[in-house]
């Protein structure tokens, strides 16, 4: 395979697209983020990185809770405008006509709109360099049920996930290409 070799610089793709919810009252704000990863299963934790000169970065810092809302293809319009402008200048909720829902275990109300909803307390806060590492333990998860499947767990060909690639564009996700873990089951695997 011939191979060229780029500058480092963050290639990691796909990135998953979500819109976190933060702040509390009239003060409640929306930020679009693709840098957010699972990072711990017991207890469930995941972490998203942001800059500190967003507002929605005080706003975590501040309330110690956000909300984070995974959209759906219908909802690209709003994630899209979560991502351009700041709660600074705009109520991001009016102009996106999203819903705030109150949320079960923390302050920032959850998007209505939006399939899933995963609340979160922040339990560290890592500075990186440009980003700020916000990880948080999981309380709470709101699914939608016309995207979960029997098993009552989310099916991804319901959900109609969003992915962002390499700071260019919005993405779905293809085709499903086989099941996971078929490998360990014939004895090949890890
Ligand atoms: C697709 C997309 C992904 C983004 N991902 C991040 C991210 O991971 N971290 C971050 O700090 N900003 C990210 N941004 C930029 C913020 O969403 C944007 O600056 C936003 O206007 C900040 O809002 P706020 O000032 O109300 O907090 C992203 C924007 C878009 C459109």
């Amino acid at each position: 395979m011939d191979k060229l070799t780029l500058a480092p610089a963050t290639y990691l793709y796909p990135a998953p697209v979500v819109v976190v919810s933060c702040g509390v009252g009239e003060r409640a704000n929306l930020i679009t983020l693709a840098w957010a990863a699972n990072v711990c299963a017991e207890p469930p934790q995941l972490a998203v990185a942001v800059r500190p000169t967003r507002h929605s970065h005080r706003l975590i810092s501040e309330t110690g809770g956000f909300v984070v809302n995974l959209p759906a293809a219908g909802n690209l319009g709003a994630v899209d405008f979560c991502g351009t402008f700041s709660g600074r200048d705009v109520d991001k909720w009016a102009e996106t006509h999203l819903t705030p829902v109150p949320s079960e275990r923390v302050e920032p109300p959850r998007i209505g709109e939006f399939p899933v909803s995963i609340e979160c307390a922040l339990r560290h806060t890592l500075p990186l360099g440009s980003h700020d590492l916000f990880v948080a333990e999981v309380l709470a998860v709101h699914v939608a049920r016309d995207v979960t499947g029997e098993d009552g767990r989310v099916n991804p060909e319901r959900l109609k996930s969003v992915v962002y690639g390499h700071g260019r564009a919005y993405y779905d996700l293809g085709e499903t290409l086989g099941q996971a873990y078929q490998a360990r089951r014939k004895g090949d695997g890890r």
